[in-house]
Parts: structure tokens; C-alpha cells; sequence
């Protein structure tokens, strides 16, 4: 018993230092208007025939090659492309906090390569909070343009090494990161529907102000404009992970419960026992060396008054 005792309040002790994760929803109260997009992508097709933008309900294009940098490399698979394979789960607060180191990218609207097989397009950029679709397309199709991309050179195979909404920490996993998709078809489309999420986290006066995001995905030959879209939207809802902790009082009772139960059950135990015994054995088996045993913890009368 004094062994089972020790083990329940080391256990108790160390969940109360430990803290426990509360998840809760609230309406999202804070108006914001903008927030940014961050995302690194390779297509397998030359920079020259590539283009990249977003179009929101608010119908203000957002020109997005402005900001974006698309650089030409050569047909290699990303790094992460030879690691084990990923799996998908919601980061615990443990994860988002270690890995909430913030960063951004270097340049901004850089073209450079451009007739390199595959294009890397990469970057942040500012987006209204509304509903809206980022999309990229072979040059000439969803905007007028000067160069219309031959095509033979449709290629929408894709690498997603970062898809992210929010300040950008790009070791907190999302989704689609390091995600792929590649195809023998030339005019082939990938649609994605995003849920955004805002998500905070927050643990001992550190607060992190972020989003997740659900996921979902079609793709299909000829029936669309060949293509990779992105199409998001953002819930009314926000969510907040937090650690938190119960008042030493709270503690206190639980922990004087716990004792007082185990104290209780014990006795029930050894009564139990007792009885089997007597059932087994008979009267007189069951009071063999009953003298020796008087004054001991358990001894019946002592528990009596318990
Ligand atoms: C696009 O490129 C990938 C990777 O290089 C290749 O496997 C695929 O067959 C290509 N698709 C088309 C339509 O050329």
C-alpha cells in the first residue's frame, strides 16, 4: 500500500508540475486585415513560362511576382524528397514552441535562371484576410501576357517544401510542406481547398500567433485550366492551445482524495481476503498466528476507526 501511495503522489506531483494542454475555440475577435502567405514551391517547368499570383474577393490583384522569386535550378528533387516518408499530425505545443523560430526570405522579386528545367518560386506575400486562391499557371493562360508558354512545356509536377499562412516559422510543419505531386500529363490541374485556422499557442507568457490549416485536394486532366491552385479561407473560429495548471488547493484536494481512497480500497482488499481465506481454509486456518500480527497497520481494530 505505502509502495502504491508513493507511486500515486509522485505521479500527481509530477502532473502538477508538468501542467496539463488546453485546447479551447473562441470566436476570433481581432480584426486583421492582412496576413502573409509564405511558400516554397518547384515546378518542374522553366521560370520563363511560369506565373504566379492571387486573386482575393476584395478584387484587388495582388501582383504577386513582384514579391515571389522565381529561380530557375536544374530537374533535382528537394532534399527532403529521400527522407522517410511524412507523416501527418497536428503539432503538439511542445513542437510549436521549440520550432517557432521566425524567418523570412532574403530577396524579393527576383527572376533569375529563367531557362533552367525546373522553377523554384519562393517567397512572402501579403494577403487580405478574405477568402481568395493562389494559383500558378503557364505564361499567357490566366493573364494576358507577352511570352505565351509553349505546350510542350506544361509540366505542373510539383515539390512543396513550405505552405504557410502567418508569420513565417518554417520549422513548424505544416500540411502540404514537403508534400509532392507529379504527373505524365501536360495539361493537368491540382486544386487544393485550404481551412485556415488562427491558432494560438501559448505556455508561461510566451504567446505564439498562428495559424493551421485543413487540407484538401483534387486533380484532373484537361477539364481546367492546366494548372496548380490554391484555393483558402479563413473560419470565423480561433483556436488556443494552452498549458496550464491547477491551483495548489485544487491539487491539494485531489491529492488528499487520492490518499484517502487508496486507504479505503486497501482495507476492502485485505477484507476480502480475509473472508476468502475463512472460506478456504475454515475458521481455525485463518487465525493461526493472530498474535504475532496484533498492533500491526492493517490490524482490524486500528482500521475500525479509519
Ligand atoms: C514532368 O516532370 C517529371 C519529373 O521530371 C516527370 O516525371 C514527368 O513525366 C513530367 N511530365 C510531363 C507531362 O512531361
Amino acid at each position: 500500500m505505502y509502495m502504491f501511495l508513493f507511486f500515486m503522489i509522485w505521479v500527481e506531483v509530477g502532473g502538477y508540475l508538468d501542467g496539463f494542454i488546453d485546447h479551447q475555440f473562441t470566436v476570433d475577435d481581432v480584426i486583421r486585415k492582412d496576413l502573409k502567405l509564405n511558400l516554397d514551391i518547384a515546378v518542374a517547368m522553366p521560370c520563363k513560362y511560369v506565373n504566379a499570383n492571387v486573386r482575393d474577393s476584395t478584387q484587388d490583384r495582388i501582383l504577386a511576382a513582384e514579391k515571389l522569386n522565381f529561380e530557375g535550378i536544374s530537374d533535382q528533387v528537394p532534399e527532403w524528397y529521400f527522407q522517410t516518408k511524412k507523416k501527418v499530425y497536428t503539432p503538439q505545443l511542445e513542437d510549436v514552441l521549440a520550432n517557432s523560430v521566425e524567418a523570412r526570405f532574403f530577396t524579393e522579386g527576383q527572376h533569375i535562371n529563367v531557362e533552367m528545367p525546373f522553377c523554384r518560386i519562393f517567397g512572402t506575400i501579403p494577403i487580405n484576410r478574405v477568402q481568395g486562391e493562389f494559383h500558378i499557371t503557364a505564361k499567357g493562360y490566366a493573364y494576358p501576357d507577352r511570352t505565351m508558354a509553349p505546350e510542350a512545356s506544361f509540366n505542373f509536377t510539383h515539390f512543396i517544401s513550405e505552405f504557410s499562412f502567418g508569420d513565417f516559422f518554417p520549422y513548424l510543419d505544416n500540411p502540404l510542406d514537403m508534400t509532392y505531386k507529379v504527373t505524365d500529363e501536360k495539361r493537368h490541374s491540382y486544386h487544393y481547398k485550404l481551412d485556415i485556422i488562427p491558432t494560438m499557442y501559448k505556455k508561461l507568457g510566451l504567446e505564439i500567433d498562428t495559424t493551421q490549416y485543413a487540407m484538401s485536394m483534387f486533380e484532373t486532366t484537361e477539364r481546367y485550366m492546366p494548372g496548380i491552385f490554391f484555393r483558402y479561407d479563413f473560419d470565423p473560429i480561433k483556436m488556443i492551445v494552452a498549458e496550464r495548471r491547477l491551483s495548489f488547493w485544487h491539487f491539494f484536494v485531489k491529492l488528499v482524495t487520492i490518499i484517502g481512497g487508496i486507504w479505503i480500497m486497501t482495507k476492502w482488499i485485505y477484507r476480502g481476503i480475509e473472508k476468502l481465506i475463512l472460506l478456504a481454509f475454515g475458521k481455525e486456518f485463518a487465525r493461526r498466528g493472530e498474535e504475532k500480527k496484533k498492533g500491526g497497520l492493517l490490524d482490524s481494530d486500528e482500521f475500525e476507526k479509519i
